[in-house]
């Protein structure tokens, strides 16, 4: 079994390649081969026991992906991607990594030839939805995107969707709810401070918090997160017809939720480090987003969520912290 990963150097990236070091297996198969592959230089996972190939590639440079696919891998996961504040901030570049890079990707695994056919996972985004909503989002709601990033993931979900249904690839794509708490330093979405006010918190420094406590959003931990990716790698795709994008599962919380597990977690101590500072532009984005979703069909394939925001605080004290606190 050959995996190739594009966008590893990515916060999933670097997660996903870790955890198929640590199963060593997918689908009963022995991972032999693992090509990372992105603009800035991938780390090969500590302990992989395999051949692990790392590239530096622009996928978002027309011929670049064609290169990649001179190997054959069995399976793309496909995460390479800007996220939504910098794709609102500057048209071009999102449209050019988000949708170029995705079309071009494609494009070279239809031209590889030789009856090539590999397993894709795409990971779309919950921006694909956009206001008015109904109280729960089912699977059947229309995809009408509010943000550029939200219009570049809903396109590559219907070539997704097409170039599989043409015989070209096996595409599974799942939009992911918001990942927190997103380890490392603050980066351009707009939904950042989600993890912010917790991640900071926890390490004893302040953050900022820009909207209402009443503000209610759907997230998943970065572990579970990367279960659904090897999920989607692994899971018999005839079960999902000519459907091929799933909404993933996640928690529904307010951000008073999420203040009120930091509190179980870590005291009144790191709840005091959060600053109120409503910041109007981020508040504008925020009440376009979806809150929460009726998951019944990814649910009933085997995805799961996280049980609890508890949950989602404890995992990173484990994954990012040794377990505790500093
Ligand atoms: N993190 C979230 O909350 C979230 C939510 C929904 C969807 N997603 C999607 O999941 C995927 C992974 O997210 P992440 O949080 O790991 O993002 P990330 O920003 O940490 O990683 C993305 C990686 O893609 C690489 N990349 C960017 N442009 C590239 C190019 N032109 N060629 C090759 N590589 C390039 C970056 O260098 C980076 O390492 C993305 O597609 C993202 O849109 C993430």
């Amino acid at each position: 079994m050959h995996i190739m990963i594009i966008g590893a150097a990515g916060m999933l990236g670097s997660k996903t390649a870790k955890r198929l070091t640590q199963k060593g297996q997918l689908s009963g198969k022995r991972i032999e081969r693992l090509t990372l592959v992105d603009v800035v230089e991938p780390t090969a996972p500590d302990g992989f026991a395999g051949t692990a190939d790392l590239r530096v590639c622009d996928l978002s440079v027309e011929g670049a992906a064609a290169s990649l696919m001179a190997e054959r891998p069995d399976i793309i996961i496909h995460l390479a991607a800007i996220v939504s504040g910098e794709a609102e901030a500057d048209f071009a570049k999102g449209y050019a990594i988000n949708l170029d890079g995705a079309r071009w990707l494609f494009e070279a695994i239809r031209l590889a030839g030789d009856a090539y056919c590999p397993r894709v996972v795409f990971t779309s985004s919950i921006a694909v939805f956009g206001a008015p909503f109904p109280d729960r989002i089912g699977d059947d709601f229309i995809l009408t995107p509010l943000t550029s990033y939200g219009t570049q993931k809903a396109i590559g979900e219907l070539l997704l969707a097409d170039y599989s249904r043409r015989g070209f690839f096996d595409g599974v794509g799942i939009r992911l709810p918001t990942i927190c708490i997103r380890p490392g330093a603050p980066n351009r979405a707009a939904s950042g401070f989600f993890s912010n006010i917790l991640r900071e918190p926890l390490k004893g420094e302040d953050a900022i918090l820009p909207v209402e406590e009443t503000v209610r959003h759907w997230f998943a931990s970065p572990r579970a997160a990367v279960e659904f990716i090897v999920h989607a790698a692994e899971i018999d795709t005839r079960l999902l017809g000519s459907r091929r994008n799933l909404t993933m599962p996640g928690i529904c919380a307010t951000v008073r939720d999420e203040i009120d597990a930091l509190r179980r977690a870590a005291g009144d101590g790191a709840v005091a480090l959060i600053r109120v500072a409503p910041d109007e532009s981020i508040q504008r984005i925020i009440a376009g987003w979806p809150q929460e979703f009726d998951t019944k069909r990814a649910e009933s394939l085997g995805f799961c969520a996280d049980a609890s925001f508890d949950d989602i605080i404890r995992i990173h004290l484990e994954d990012e912290m040794q377990g505790g606190r500093s």
